[in-house]
């Protein structure tokens, strides 16, 4: 058959390649990947601040490339995602480097020495369209160079991404001002304290912000006493080894605040619950159940790693961002039996049924009833569940009046005078939004009183409600409406 060769025209190429949905952190947490890829044992990754832009660099002491593997680097396109990967290599489809950056602004330089010897290349995307040509610079431009700087060692890499209109506004009306550029680099740096947490805590590899070290971050909390460790377990899936264990964390109460805080992660507690997937150590999705359950306030204690080896991605779908992942109908089953041993352990700790307490153990913390929280967002004062009287007292009740207590507990606090903050009054008939945690508590609140009898009618039961400091701020539209979905009141 005849076949008529096209060339794609680059402009809208471009475009559509910039439009993959990275965010900034998933973008140089690609970047790093490479550097990582490259046996980099140091990478530096640099945001510099200008008025009317900015600069990103990422320098690491790696392999670097010679002419031609920079060529091939800085090509659209420069691998077949099927073939196979070197064992412990993160990158897949030979796009990473370009989308990645490109997604963060117009134009990357790459500069990199191998056995010594300097190479370079930059795209600039700004001459791209003009021309509509995928023409690639053999060099970088001097202004952008004198900045990058270089490459102390033997080999290594410097990426560099200015004319940052995505990430800035670079080119715009507007930029981003010092305080929200600044703002932005600190989540990602969350970002990677959390994605690499497993490479980082092997300290074999250090990487570092401006300068500043990215100290690992834990979602499974291992050193912690009371945390819960569940069996490895191996899945064989397709000849793949994949290796899936759970945690459960501690109690509140057996965490200090600075410690409950930095637990809840960069999105609090309720969404780090789930699986954590991870590909040769590096976290690529987090923060659901994929499908399988309902994120629940009472499963938030639950997190279940599961360890892929990179030549299991085509079974789970591992998309060019890395974040896009979708769990192999084989593998379903058996992940939902592990989680929902988890989500049952998670729900039995965080109701304070099942005492993680060790017998002979001594008491470590405060004696005071109420403590000064540290969050701005949440009360001022919390009762400490520490406090040793109230620690007996949950040993000695059964389960029925251990939750009954623990619920009591949790209006004493919200109906601390000092918690109580003066809410807007909104007009009675509409009906508001309402966060899941929040509604969570009217239920259980709802469903108490209705059980031991207090409130008799819907009447009677939305007047407690109403006049709940917890709930301030809620109106009677909208608690029935709550109440009504849970089912409680027919
Ligand atoms: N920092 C780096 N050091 C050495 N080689 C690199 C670096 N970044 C990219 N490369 C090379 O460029 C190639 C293309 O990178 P990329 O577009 O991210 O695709 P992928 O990571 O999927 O292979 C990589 O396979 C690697 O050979
Ligand atoms: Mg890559």
């Amino acid at each position: 058959m005849d076949v008529i060769k096209t060339e794609p025209s680059a402009a809208p190429v471009i475009h559509a390649l910039r439009s993959i949905g990275y965010n900034p952190s998933t973008a140089v947490a690609d970047l790093v990947d490479n550097s990582l890829d490259a046996k980099a044992s140091v990478i530096n990754i640099n945001f510099e601040y200008n008025e009317s832009d900015g600069m990103i660099t990422i320098t690491d002491n790696g392999t670097g490339m010679n002419e031609e593997m920079l060529q091939t680097a800085m090509n659209i396109g420069s691998k077949d995602p099927r073939a196979k990967r070197g064992a412990n290599e993160l990158g897949r489809f030979g796009m990473g480097l370009k989308t990645a950056s490109f997604s963060l602004g117009k134009r990357l330089s790459v500069l990199t020495k191998f056995e010594g010897v300097y190479h370079e290349r930059c795209w600039d995307l700004d001459h791209v369209s003009e021309c509509n040509e995928w023409q690639l610079f053999t060099s970088i431009p001097e202004e952008v160079k004198e900045k990058m700087g270089t490459i102390e060692e033997n080999s290594g890499t410097i990426v560099c991404i200015d004319k940052l209109d995505r990430f800035m506004g670079y080119g715009g009306r507007r930029t981003l001002k010092e305080t929200s550029f600044f703002n932005k680099v600190s989540r990602i740096n969350k970002h990677l304290e959390f994605v690499f947490h497993s490479i980082l805590e092997k300290n074999d590899v250090q990487m570092f912000i401006n300068g500043k070290e990215i100290i690992p971050w834990d979602p499974f909390m291992r050193y912690h006493e009371h945390t819960i460790e569940g069996e490895i377990q191996i899945l064989r899936i397709n000849e793949n080894r994949i290796k899936v264990q759970y945690f459960i964390l501690p109690h509140a109460s057996h965490l200090t605040e600075p410690e409950y805080k930095k637990a809840g992660g960069y999105k609090g507690w309720r969404d780090h619950q789930g699986f954590y997937i991870y590909r040769e150590n590096r976290l690529l999705h987090y923060g659901d159940w994929m499908g399988l359950f309902p994120k629940d306030a009472s499963a938030q204690l639950a997190r279940v790693r599961i360890d892929l080896p990179n030549a299991a991605d085509s079974d789970w779908q591992v998309d060019i961002k890395k974040s896009g992942i979708n769990l192999p109908e084989e593998a379903k089953r058996r992940l939902e039996a592990i989680s929902a041993i988890a989500r049952k352990v998670s729900k039995e700790i965080f109701y304070f049924r099942t005492q993680s307490t060790k017998t002979g153990q001594t008491f470590k913390g405060s004696l005071n009833t109420w403590e000064q929280s540290g969050r701005e967002d949440g009360p001022q004062f919390i009762l400490n569940r520490n406090h040793p009287i109230l620690a007996e007292l949950f040993n000695k009740v059964d389960d029925e009046t251990a939750k009954l207590l623990n619920l009591y507990l949790k209006f004493v606090q919200l109906g601390s005078p000092s918690n109580i903050i003066d809410s807007p009054k909104v007009p009675e008939e509409i009906i508001q939004e309402v966060s899941d945690a929040q509604k969570e508590l009217v239920i259980q609140f709802a469903s108490t009183l209705l059980k031991i009898n207090v409130a008799g009618d819907e009447e009677q039961l939305l007047n407690m409600l109403i006049t709940q400091p917890a709930f301030d701020g809620i109106n009677r539209a909208t608690l029935k409406k709550i109440v009504m979905e849970a089912g409680l009141l027919d």
